[in-house]
């Protein structure tokens, strides 16, 4: 995205930051958490990266040691909510594709939670595989086709979001595909582990 987007959604989620954990404990919310968690939690192993980790909802529902934990993320204000309960998990504040630039680690499990990777430049769907160890498993969840958080953007904000979002690349490039509530998950879990519904 461009930079002065990239800055709005900066301070968008900076100002979010200071409420986010508040709305997101809602019990519908957490009910969808338990059915998220349910269907990754079992593939989260290993060195873990957490694309767009946020305040660290991954951290609250998976035992990830620290030193396997890297979470990314621009928004400083979401980084200090994360610090303040896991003051010991490594992060860096960066968006995915300045960071990228600079790793040269592998890690077994990427993920990119509740519509973290549809922030992402679509030139940088592949660098997303290309950080998976062998045998490493990915979940990315994109906003679904038609859908964005209309509760923090302007009209504006979403127009040009959804212009960036690929759904073709998306679909071609990763294993598998599946709606999850208000998501487009990608990933490489095995289909019988995924409700993808019933296949021919
Ligand atoms: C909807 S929040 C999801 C946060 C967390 N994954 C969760 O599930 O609670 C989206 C996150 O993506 C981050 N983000 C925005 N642009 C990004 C980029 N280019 N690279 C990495 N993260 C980005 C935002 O700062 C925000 O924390």
């Amino acid at each position: 995205m461009s930079g002065s987007e990239q800055e709005r959604v900066e301070a968008i989620y900076d100002e979010f930051a200071k409420t986010y954990d508040e709305h997101y404990s809602a019990k519908e919310f957490q009910e969808e958490d338990q059915e998220l968690f349910k269907i990754a939690s079992p593939w989260i192993r290993g060195k873990v990266l957490d694309l767009g980790c946020g305040t660290g909802l991954s951290l609250h529902y998976n035992e990830i040691a620290k030193e396997d934990y890297l979470g990314i993320d621009p928004s400083a204000g979401m980084l200090e909510k994360l610090k303040a309960k896991f003051p010991d998990y490594n992060t860096v504040q960066a968006t995915f594709e300045q960071w990228v630039k600079t790793n040269d680690q592998k890690f077994d499990t990427v993920l990119g939670l509740y519509g973290a990777p549809s922030y992402f430049e679509s030139t940088s769907y592949q660098q997303i595989l290309d950080l998976l160890a062998p045998k490493g498993h990915y979940f990315l969840m994109f906003y679904k086709p038609g859908y964005f958080p209309a509760h923090i953007y302007t009209p504006e904000d979403i127009a040009a979001a959804k212009a960036r979002i690929d759904y073709d690349k998306i679909n071609q490039l990763f294993e598998n595909t599946f709606i999850f509530t208000s998501y487009l998950v990608a990933t490489n879990i095995p289909s019988q582990y995924l409700p993808i519904g019933n296949r021919a």
